[in-house]
């Protein structure tokens, strides 16, 4: 019957009911389910007062594996790797790049204690090479330890002088050479470094060969990449120079710096051995005069604490202008902070940067040393004194001042060590015109010539005669006098300009 099969159906549900159930009409199931699934996703996403209460760690665990270094650094090598200090505004990050670089020397110096952590090893070297591309040896592409390679190929305890030679400088490299070598008989192995025989031809490297044992030669095109160097006949490859140079214990030299005494006086100094870095200071001149470069150079030291060497200098606390004369600097390569520091150093000297800034800011590449190891947090020692001036006797009235055209550096015994601006009375206007200088003055005021042709002298300070130290240089004269015999090529290059 079909009323009867209807009071059936419709009685199931009221059986239902009489369970205890509950029910609804099926058309409410989806907004039901809208509704809880709305209350959980706000109930999950919404803010809580409370902490999540999280299991207590085992904080004393007594044998801890820490994750290696190379784990726990690698996030911060990537991010110096994927945001590198690539311009468009490079005198702003001179300081930023010391920081990153006081981050790589403690990671390398963690590498160098265990060289079994090889993902610290690689970081170091990507990171290495992000930060300074010359690092990259293009006669090695595929090395993946640029920078290991390099350390290892400096000789072990070994020392030496390094002096950058283009064709232009050859005849006062030839000089110096005679200086340290002949004269003052220095047993210190040369090692002269060029870019390639466009800039220093093979007939001038078999002259050099030619004046004794242990001269040899570096084409610094084979060691560091000069897409990055730009190298150009300037100053920007001594920086490189040293780097690249196989002593560990560099002397690096200006062509036109001359000898009072054996440059091996240079290892002994205090500070050298100290520190591993010995700089020399230039004339103290132009007091307020460049504003620009100290607030520059300020703005990078913000986040670098001055060292002890940098507050004593006339420079950087009473505002005079030309910190170092960079015709000697002594590095010590083994010394990881110290080859850390000399990459800044030639980063400054690249040739993006030092046309943008370096060159621009100072005068090539003088402040950079000092500068790039200050930066990199790295301690470094300088001459006690500012230059002194070198030259000849002037009085009138009853003062008597010191002229000259050069300027001299003493050691740490307040002795004559060096000079820089050849055996020429005047490099600067005259290449025939020889002069044994007569006197010097140091710590005293300076009178600076108006131009070029100009002396400039020292006023006011104690008159010192340069006899006791001048049988070195009327020695080196003699024989560049007695030079005019050889062949005529030879000497011509050797004697004229
Ligand atoms: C280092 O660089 C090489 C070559 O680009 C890459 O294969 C390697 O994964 C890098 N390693 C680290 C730790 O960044
Ligand atoms: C090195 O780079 C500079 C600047 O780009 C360039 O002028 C010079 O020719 C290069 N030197 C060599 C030997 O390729
Ligand atoms: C050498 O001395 C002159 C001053 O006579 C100075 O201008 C120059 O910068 C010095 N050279 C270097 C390489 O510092």
């Amino acid at each position: 019957m079909p009323s009867s099969h209807e009071a059936l159906s419709e009685s199931r549900p009221r059986a239902m009911l009489g369970s205890g159930r509950i029910t609804m009409p099926r058309k409410l199931y989806p907004a039901v389910l809208a509704v809880v699934i709305f209350s959980a996703v706000f109930w999950f996403y919404s803010p809580r007062k409370q902490p999540l209460v999280i299991p207590e760690l085992e904080f004393h665990n007594p044998n801890p594996v820490l994750p290696a270094a190379g784990l726990i650094i690698e996030p911060i090598a990537k991010y110096f790797i994927d945001f590198p200090l690539n311009g468009p505004d490079f005198a702003a990050v001179f300081g930023e790049l010391g920081q990153r670089v006081q981050s790589l020397t403690r990671w390398a110096a963690q590498s160098d204690s265990d060289p079994k952590d090889f993902l610290l090893r690689e970081s170091v070297e990507n990171v290495s090479l992000s930060m300074f591309p010359f690092l990259r040896n293009p006669t090695k592409p595929d090395d993946p330890i640029p920078v290991a390679t390099l350390r290892q190929s400096y000789q072990e305890g070994s020392r030496g002088i390094v002096i950058p030679v283009g064709s232009k400088d050859f005849r006062y490299a030839y000089h110096l050479v005679l200086n340290i070598r002949t004269v003052l008989q220095s047993k210190l192995p040369i090692q002269v470094v060029y870019a390639g025989d466009d800039d220093l031809p093979k007939s001038m490297r078999e002259k050099f060969s030619a004046m004794g044992e242990d001269i040899n030669f570096l084409n610094i095109l084979e060691v560091l990449d000069n897409k990055s160097m730009g190298l150009e006949k300037d100053w920007a490859i001594k920086a490189f120079a040293a780097l690249a140079s196989t002593f560990e214990q560099v002397i690096l030299l200006d062509a036109d710096s001359i000898f009072f005494k054996k440059p091996e006086v240079l290892f002994e100094q205090t500070g050298y051995k100290k520190t591993g870095a010995l700089f020399f200071h230039d004339r103290l001149l132009w007091q307020h005069g460049f504003q620009e470069r100290h607030k520059w150079w300020k703005e990078q030291m913000e986040h670098q604490e001055p060292s002890e060497t940098l507050l004593k200098s006339k420079v950087w606390m009473d505002d005079y202008a030309e910190e170092a004369d960079s015709g000697v600097v002594v590095l010590d390569k083994s010394r990881l902070p110290v080859f850390m520091g000399l990459l800044h150093v030639g980063w400054q000297n690249t040739k993006k940067i030092r046309e943008e800034v370096t060159y621009k800011m100072t005068y090539g590449d003088k402040e950079s040393w000092w500068f790039g190891l200050e930066l990199c947090g790295v301690p470094y020692a300088f001459e006690k004194h500012y230059g002194a001036v070198l030259g000849e006797l002037r009085t009138d009235d009853d003062k008597s001042d010191v002229c000259g055209f050069t300027i001299a550096h003493v050691d740490e015994d307040d002795h004559l060590l060096w000079e820089n601006g050849s055996l020429l009375k005047n490099k600067a206007v005259d290449r025939t015109e020889f002069q044994i200088p007569t006197h010097w003055m140091i710590d005293a005021t300076w009178e600076k010539g108006a131009t070029k042709a100009d002396m400039s002298c020292m006023k006011g300070g104690l008159v010192r005669e340069v006899n006791p130290n001048s049988q070195s240089l009327s020695a080196l004269l003699l024989r560049l006098a007695n030079l005019r015999y050889v062949p005529r090529a030879h000497s011509n290059v050797l004697l004229s300009t």
